[in-house]
């Protein structure tokens, strides 16, 4: 039942893999493990090139590794284990106490080094301490704002024009993320012929399919299998053409199939996209997640959607508090108020005053033409240009261009001198 993902956290297991090349090994190291209650075997592997297999398709938190096995040895397997799947931490197992082997073990990132044979509570208490410490080391470097290492080892590519990443992210559902995300991308497109990508980051239910009126031959999904070794023709196989130009990078079909696609395997895609396109839109879902902080953590902007009344304006002002632990650049966030005229709404003054961040565009309730845009599936922005729902979003794709678009005779990525004065703040009293 490994297949089976927990909703609860607090109550996941710590997922093992065992390697080893004879079978009577790997039994007992089952068995050993077999009545631990936070322990979880989720696969065995009788050789390196099985274990690198299994630990992409099993996503183990830990993989228990004999160094000595015929084929691809142990400590050639860690190597690709740890570069290419930063969620898995190797525990090497040798019945020698060697110390080329140790040292050999842990430059290619093994964790920790048992010598058989070992106890049961030596075993145990190993894989909690990895495990705990694989959690910190992770989390401290997210924090850091360091990206954990990606599945493809995309920073280690040459640097190729870079696009720009703008990710459409609400706390909250059903303020308008998805309608948002996939008109901006069409309007994107159109303002200067932008080469534009647009991915249903919202796995389990993406609604981009449906929004633009998309058959999902492929999806994000259908990279898992070759994630290791993506590149560009591959991403291009998967994306979906849109008739306004925009390529789409489409949801799973089926909800389950979410489960196959990690942290880094989006941050992965997304990068690898930006070295495609001029603008890549991510649509995302109502979660912090580790996909979506993994793909803000390398977004140029934010856009946060909240509609103008209390609970979704509590959640914007959670959220800035969250951009500002992990010390974001100011400008990355902007907070965008949609439906903002609706009956009710607060002003956005008063908004502005709550959350202490500027508002950076407002976009009316324009039911009539996104219930039309729903029904027909095409974006107002494509099929109803004139409509106050498509103007303003062209708006905000002009603004975005006139911030982000790299200016010729410009230095791309110049750090701002520490002296500058926060732009941003300025924009605080000039609403009227
Ligand atoms: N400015 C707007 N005016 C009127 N209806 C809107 C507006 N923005 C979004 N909607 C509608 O609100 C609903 C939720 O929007 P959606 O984009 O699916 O939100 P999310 O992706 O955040 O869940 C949809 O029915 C959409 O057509
Ligand atoms: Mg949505």
């Amino acid at each position: 039942m490994h297949g089976m993902t927990d909703a609860g956290s607090a109550q996941r297991k710590i997922r093992v893999l065992i390697v080893d090349d004879i079978p009577e090994t790997r039994e007992s190291l089952r068995k050993l493990l077999y009545f631990e209650s936070d322990l979880e075997v989720v696969g065995t592997a009788a050789s390196g090139e099985d274990a690198v297999r299994q630990t992409r398709e099993t996503r183990p938190d830990i993989v228990l590794m004999d160094i000595n096995m015929p084929g691809m040895d142990g400590i050639t397997a860690t190597e690709t284990i740890t570069q290419k799947f930063p969620y898995a931490q190797v525990i090497m197992m040798s019945v020698q106490a060697d110390a080329d082997y140790l040292r050999r073990s842990m430059l290619a990132g093994a964790r920790e080094f048992l010598t058989k044979p070992f106890t049961a509570d030596d075993l145990v208490s190993s894989i909690r301490r990895v495990y705990e410490l694989g959690l910190s080391r992770r989390v401290s470097l997210e924090q850091a704002g360091v990206p954990v290492e990606g599945v493809t080892g995309v920073a280690a590519k040459p640097a190729k024009p870079r696009g720009k990443l703008i990710t459409v992210f609400s706390p909250k559902g059903g303020t308008g993320r998805s309608t948002i995300a996939v008109n901006l991308a069409i309007a994107l497109q159109g303002l200067a012929d932008y080469k534009v990508a647009l991915v249903d980051a919202s796995l389990q239910f993406g609604d981009v399919a449906v929004l633009l009126n998309l058959q999902a031959a492929r999806s994000i999904a259908d990279l898992i299998p070759q994630i290791k070794d993506l590149d560009s023709d591959m991403i291009a196989g998967v994306l979906t053409p849109h008739s306004s130009g925009v390529k789409a990078l489409l949801a799973p079909s089926r909800p389950e199939l979410a489960d196959l696609v990690a942290p880094e395997h989006l941050k992965a895609i997304v990068q690898e996209l930006l070295t495609l396109f001029d603008f890549v839109i991510v649509d995302t879902w109502a979660s912090l997640h580790d996909l979506v902080l993994g793909i803000l953590d390398i977004s140029d902007r934010i856009l946060l959607i909240t509609t103008p009344d209390i609970p979704s304006i509590k959640n914007a002002k959670l959220f800035f508090e969250v951009t500002d632990a992990l010390q974001y650049p100011e400008e990355r966030a902007m907070l965008i108020i949609n439906m903002a005229d609706r009956r009710g709404a607060i002003n956005v003054r008063d908004i502005e005053a709550s959350i202490k961040h500027p508002v950076a565009a407002k976009i009316p309730l324009d039911e009539r033409s996104a219930i039309q845009a729903a029904n027909e599936g095409v974006p107002v922005v494509f099929g109803n240009r004139k409509s106050p729902l498509a103007q303003a979003i062209t708006d905000l794709a002009q603004t975005l261009v006139a911030e982000l678009a790299p200016k010729p005779a410009e230095q791309p990525e110049t750090p701002e001198p520490a002296s500058a004065p926060k732009v941003r703040r300025g924009l605080f009293g000039r609403t009227t």
